[in-house]
């Protein structure tokens, strides 16, 4: 089918769906068939949106403008400013200005967008990547590629159907330092993997009393709430600080936490979920209107395997040389990771046997383009399905911690000392105490969440025998922003 005959045929699926939805057939606001392209030629410039151009949207621009086979023609953001400054900055650089769009409704019916990017904040990133696959696009979506864990694998699913190459914004996956180091692991090089640790120190501040502040004038607050319940503003700065607070973000577990989750997740080589998790922490050393823990240990169980991971919001030391990254040991060495695309194995007398460096994000563009140009899902280095495990796997710790009861810090190391691979949690618990300390936290009195170990059915993607943390696997959708169900996607 030629370019022309491929726009036309979306553009006749738009009508049919927008037909079927007056007659009150659609089964979702998108839902259309399959394009049935092979896409265009490797002569045609690929038409790309960038929705969300804030923060990590103005990456995404940035990478886009580097490469001359991809032109940004539309970008869409719900705060004017965001939209207008952004549009006008590509312009000066690209020679076009792109079509600002408010609403990716709008922006999706648009037939002549090959491409659509998501750098909104986490809540949205499911259904607009959803939408975007069922419009009969191809997707670049942020990390985590959800808020849950049942919409995560609702995109998956609607990308297979559609047949559309979606991309997750994971992009240590592509960097030639990571993906070398893993095959040495993958290869022997460290032994059998036994533990992989993931770090996320990184220093949060309080970001501000909770109180209820002024919506900014520029911003469509309905369209920002998209999914999410409807609630006042609590927070003092609009953007990027929502990753603190449950109906929008994730933590810094699934902020930043999610690349060095994936990259454990790649090192123990395991494409499914745990068999068991649990989670402890808080937030500590300030009361502030942010939510979610920036202290926080989470363990997985892969049975011969451990993914254990921390999180330290406070003021503390590395770890082996690694602030933000993954140390996994195996029976006969260990790698450390220090930065997204460089690091070192060791032998087990701690003596270096290989380095690795090597990286950038147009190499993770550059992945996603040839597998959208060969139309194959499995060119990717970060299928949606790997950006959907690595999410599940943060989500699956928040819901631990969120269930979790509170106790003193005191009685902590009583209370870890039935759970299995209890020597390294006494462990990992007690370098955590030492960090609070040093940031002036009376731990011993101080109230930890102590989350409840859930066993999972890692293949059906539920929680065995907790009603509770299954109900939290989803949310409740504000309408019209609901994630469709599997049948209808
Ligand atoms: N891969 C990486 O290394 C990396 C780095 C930073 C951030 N991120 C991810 O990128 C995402 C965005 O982070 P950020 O720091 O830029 O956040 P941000 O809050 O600064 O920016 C989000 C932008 O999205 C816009 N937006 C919100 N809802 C929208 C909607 N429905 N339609 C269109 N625009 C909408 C907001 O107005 C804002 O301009 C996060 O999910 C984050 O996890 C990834």
């Amino acid at each position: 089918m030629s370019h022309h005959d491929r726009r036309s045929f979306l553009q006749n699926s738009v009508l049919a769906s927008a037909a079927a939805m007056s007659l009150g057939g659609a089964r979702s606001l998108y839902a259309q068939e399959p394009a049935k392209s092979g896409g265009k030629s490797p002569n045609d410039r690929l038409h790309a949106a960038v929705v969300g151009v804030n923060g990590r949207g103005g990456s995404h621009v940035s990478s886009i403008l580097d490469r001359s086979d991809v032109v940004i023609s539309h970008i869409c953001d719900i705060d004017e400013n965001v939209g207008a400054s952004r549009s006008a900055k590509i312009g000066e650089k690209q020679g076009t200005v792109p079509e600002f769009v408010r609403d990716i409704r709008k922006l999706l019916e648009d037939t002549s967008i090959d491409i659509v990017t998501i750098a909104t904040p986490n809540h949205w990133h499911s259904l607009g990547a959803l939408w975007a696959v069922q419009a009969g696009k191809d997707v670049y979506v942020e990390k985590p590629v959800s808020h849950n864990v049942s919409e995560g694998r609702r995109v998956v699913q609607a990308a297979r159907k559609h047949g559309r190459i979606v991309q997750t914004g994971t992009q240590c996956r592509s960097n030639p330092g990571m993906r070398d180091a893993m095959k040495f692991i993958h290869d022997g090089g460290i032994g059998d993997v036994k533990i992989a640790r993931g770090l996320c120190y990184k220093r949060r501040p309080s970001i501000g009393a909770k109180g209820e502040y002024p919506i900014p004038p520029q911003v469509d607050y309905n369209l920002w709430l998209g999914p999410a319940p409807e609630k006042p503003l609590t927070r003092p700065k609009f953007h990027y600080d929502w990753h603190w607070q449950w109906d929008y973000g994730n933590g810094d577990l699934g902020n930043q936490g999610i690349h060095q989750m994936d990259l454990c997740r790649w090192a123990l080589n395991k494409n499914q979920l745990s068999d068991r998790v649990v989670s402890y922490g808080g937030r500590f050393g300030y009361v502030d209107a942010g939510e979610t823990a920036n202290t926080q240990i989470i363990v997985h169980d892969f049975g011969t395997q451990q993914l254990v991971f921390e999180v330290r919001g406070l003021e503390t030391p590395k770890l082996r040389d690694v602030g933000v990254g993954i140390i996994v040991e195996g029976t006969n060495g260990s790698l450390v990771m220090s930065s997204y695309d460089s690091g070192k194995a060791f032998d087990p007398d701690g003596k270096v046997i290989k380095e690795f460096s090597g990286g950038g994000d147009g190499h993770h563009w550059s992945n996603f383009i040839e597998a959208v140009r060969a139309r194959d899902h499995k060119k990717l280095n970060a299928d949606i399905e790997e950006g959907h495990l690595s999410s599940a796997l943060c989500h699956l710790g928040n819901i631990s911690l969120r269930l979790g009861k509170q106790i003193e810090g005191g009685q902590m190391l009583d209370a870890l000392k039935d759970f299995k691979g209890h020597e390294d949690m006494k462990a990992t618990y007690g370098r955590t105490a030492e960090h609070l300390k040093a940031n002036q936290v009376d731990v011993d009195k101080t109230i930890f969440s102590l989350g409840q170990t859930l066993e999972l059915d890692a293949k059906a993607e539920t929680f065995k025998s907790s009603d509770a943390a299954n109900s939290m696997l989803t949310r409740e959708y504000r309408k019209p922003f609901v994630v469709p169900s599997e049948a209808n996607i």
